[in-house]
């Protein structure tokens, strides 16, 4: 199937082996514009084999990424080498950390499929279009989203799993309700990554007291609450 030319150019040729493996191996139609561009990636939109939206995170074979990423690669305990397959070690380490957080019941995409540096996940929007992100549309509860989403970092947190780059970027409000994206950055808990868990709390915590939430549960009951160790 041919592919729209418009997207050609910005990916590497690895990158467009991958992408067309997913496609013949019938896990993905035909990439259908991007969605989304962040630091190393780019989110396409495509569709599977029954007609089911999908989101196609690609990582980019970028030298930036590969500079940035040994730090959280070592964090998750593990010191691949090799530009190529430092990043494939980074999406596999997202998909993964995405999929557990899944398996709790955090509102996040649910991931399909991970192959080299593509994740196919839940696309979070409709027709094409993704829902916007919370710094962007903040229609919505704010007390029931403090609540959902502190909740949903003391649940990962008891299970030892920290986001790490949790922030309203990376929130889409969808249906009215917080889904949390990009677990690029999830490390597991430990004494070495608690800073992690304290940035994630802080930047939610400072956020919603920007809203005008007036009831903002301290960070040190929250870290207690996760792990009486901390
Ligand atoms: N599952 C998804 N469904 C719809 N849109 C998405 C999805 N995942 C990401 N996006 C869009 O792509 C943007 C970048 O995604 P993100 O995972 O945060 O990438 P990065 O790691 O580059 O920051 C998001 O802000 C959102 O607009
Ligand atoms: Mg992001």
């Amino acid at each position: 199937m041919p592919r729209s030319k418009t997207f050609e150019h910005v990916f590497d040729e690895k990158t467009l082996f991958n992408i067309h493996k997913l496609e013949s191996g019938g896990y993905i139609g035909k990439l259908l514009g991007p969605v989304g561009t962040g630091k190393e990636s780019y989110i396409f939109y495509s569709t599977d084999p029954n007609g089911r939206e999908v989101a196609v995170k690609v990582h980019r074979h970028d030298i930036n990424a590969f500079k940035r990423i040994p730090t959280y690669l070592r964090l998750r305990g593990t010191r691949s080498s090799g530009f190529i397959k430092r990043i494939n070690d980074w999406t596999r380490y997202e998909f993964a950390f995405q999929s557990r957080a899944f398996s709790m019941g955090i509102k996040t995409p649910e991931p399909y499929r991970v192959y080299e540096n593509l994740i196919v996940m839940q696309f979070i929007g409709g027709d094409c279009v993704s829902a916007p992100q919370a710094i962007r549309d903040t229609d919505f509860d704010i007390n029931a989203w403090y609540d959902e989403i502190i909740g949903s970092i003391v649940t990962m947190g008891k299970k030892g799993l920290i986001h790490g780059d949790l922030s309203p970027y990376n929130i889409l409000n969808y249906q009215g309700k917080p889904y949390i994206i990009d677990f690029s950055q999830a490390v597991k808990l430990t004494s070495l990554t608690k800073g992690y868990l304290l940035r994630d709390i802080r930047n939610i915590n400072a956020w919603f007291e920007k809203l005008g939430k007036s009831t903002i549960t301290d960070e040190k009951d929250l870290l207690g609450e996760i792990d009486q160790t901390l």
